[in-house]
């Protein structure tokens, strides 16, 4: 077994682990974003602050490890996309980030070709993904360099490849999700068909050798970061799913070696690719999350997410939340919808808020693992959970209750970094199954549901009923 350098480049901030041969961590460094939220939707990060935190993280890593490393492995943030000078290296953009909205309208000029697009890639046709802000970013930025996702961009300036994962490029909207290739059709119908598109790799794949970090140090085990939590977590078979409760909240469920489309709005991409198969995953996205409890912090509800549980009351008192603060995904594909409370009266507390915002957190996930259900045919019967939110136990509490499921606490709080060092694992030993790859791990901590199957239910239907309802930007003004 090797010891691996891996990167979790992330939105809210860029983590650098450096995992033993036993897959213990043994040194951590982070360095946190902060991403601009602009009028109209967008969201920016500046490309040179993510690379320096990608190297300052990493070294720091690895200064305090004081040993060496066998690889460098990364995982990237998925749909955020940027224009960069491919000669040189430098940015030719900011990084548009997944929740920027504003190609929007690129989405809303396709829609007639959305079934067709949906069953050749299994994801919809939503500036979410990567393909319509890379159209916007040609449209209204510049047609200059190459235009690709984060990751492209990191490796070739770690590396000097240009590559993707075939996990990465599965959350495109150009890539067919069958054969594991570009679609010339897909790139046409975004207006990107002239575009140099880098080449498809595998998630455990060495790509070239960095010297970033010190001496030469082979890359390998680039992956997506939701599916690199999905592999740390063990959801190898069919049916087993995971939650990261990061910036937003995104569920995975393993579907094997097939990719089905979802017939419920949810998504299907790959979940990740070695030399010896490929893995597919649903997925569902609940866009505001940790981002929902920085939103109480900034009205001062809360004076940090370490306060949730001591404020939020035991019960809502009635008080309902749709915390739809950047629109909804799966299953409603709203991106202009926005957030609501409703049932307060007087004797309605910030402790009431609180718990509701929590509560309407769990009831979107849970809403996503009711249709991955259908989706496989059959219901889930656990749900592993790791991310920071995992840490309020009112949180979980809800999740289990919402969900009528099991809740399973993954003991560490760098999933993705070590899904990615496990894929980077794989690739220098290929002897390894998957499972050795990414060791034993136990659940730190196990909610079971408190709630009644009955009161779940009425919960659900009732917080479903206000999500469809939830108001469109602008139109209560
Ligand atoms: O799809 C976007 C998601 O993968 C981003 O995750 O952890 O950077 O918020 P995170």
């Amino acid at each position: 077994m090797s010891t691996v350098l891996a990167i979790d480049q992330g939105t809210s901030g860029t983590k650098a682990v450096v995992v033993d041969e036993h897959g213990a961590t043994i040194a951590l460094a982070e360095v946190e974003l902060r991403p601009s939220y602009l009028p109209g939707g967008g969201v920016e990060q500046d490309p040179h602050a993510l690379l320096d935190s990608v190297l300052t993280a990493g070294r720091a890593a690895l200064a305090r490890a004081g040993r060496p490393v066998d690889a460098v492995a990364l995982a990237n943030q998925g749909e955020t996309v940027l224009a960069w000078d491919p000669r040189t290296g430098a940015p030719l953009s900011p990084a548009i980030v997944w929740q920027d909205r504003r190609a929007q309208p690129v989405c809303a000029r396709l829609k007639e070709h959305a079934p067709w697009v949906t069953a050749r890639t299994g994801l919809v046709l939503d500036p979410y993904f990567s393909a319509p802000k890379m159209a916007w970013l040609r449209s209204d930025v510049t047609t200059e360099g190459v235009v690709t996702t984060v990751d492209t961009w990191l490796v070739h300036r770690l590396t000097g490849e240009y590559v993707t994962d075939a996990a990465t490029a599965s959350r495109s909207l150009l890539m067919d999700l069958d054969s594991l290739t570009w679609d010339p059709e897909l790139t046409a119908l975004f207006g990107l068909g002239d575009e140099r598109l880098p080449r498809i790799v595998d998630c455990a794949e060495t790509v070239g050798t960095t010297t970033a970090f010190g001496r030469p140090i082979p890359v390998t085990g680039l992956v997506t970061d939701q599916q690199a939590a999905l592999f740390a977590e063990g959801c190898l078979e069919s049916a087993t799913a995971k939650c990261t409760y990061g910036t937003g909240a995104f569920l995975l469920a393993n579907t094997g070696n097939t990719a089905p489309r979802s017939a419920a709005g949810l998504t299907t991409s790959v979940a990740w690719r070695t030399q010896h198969s490929t893995r597919y995953c649903v997925d569902g996205q609940v866009y505001t999350a940790a981002s929902a409890v920085r939103w109480l912090q900034n009205l001062g509800l809360i004076a940090s997410a370490s306060q949730l549980d001591t404020v939020a009351a035991r019960e809502s008192d009635g008080t309902l939340c749709v915390p739809a603060l950047a629109g909804l995904a799966a299953p409603w594909w709203r991106g202009d919808a926005t957030a609501t409370f409703a049932g307060m009266t007087l004797s309605t507390g910030r402790e009431h808020l609180v718990l509701a915002v929590l509560q309407g957190i769990a009831a979107q996930v849970a809403t996503v693992c009711g249709l991955v259900g259908d989706d496989l045919g059959a219901p889930l019967t656990r749900l592993r959970a790791d991310g920071g939110l995992t840490r309020s136990r009112t949180l979980m509490q809800a999740q289990a209750d919402i969900a009528q499921l099991p809740v399973d606490i993954y003991p560490s709080a760098h999933a993705t970094a070590l899904g990615a060092a496990a894929l980077a694992r794989l690739s220098l030993d290929p002897a390894l199954s998957p499972r050795e790859a990414l060791g034993h791990w136990e659940p730190v901590s196990v909610y079971e549901p408190a709630w009644s199957a009955d009161r779940a239910a009425h919960f659900r239907r009732t917080w479903e009923t206000a999500a469809e309802a939830a108001p469109r930007k602008g139109e209560l003004a």
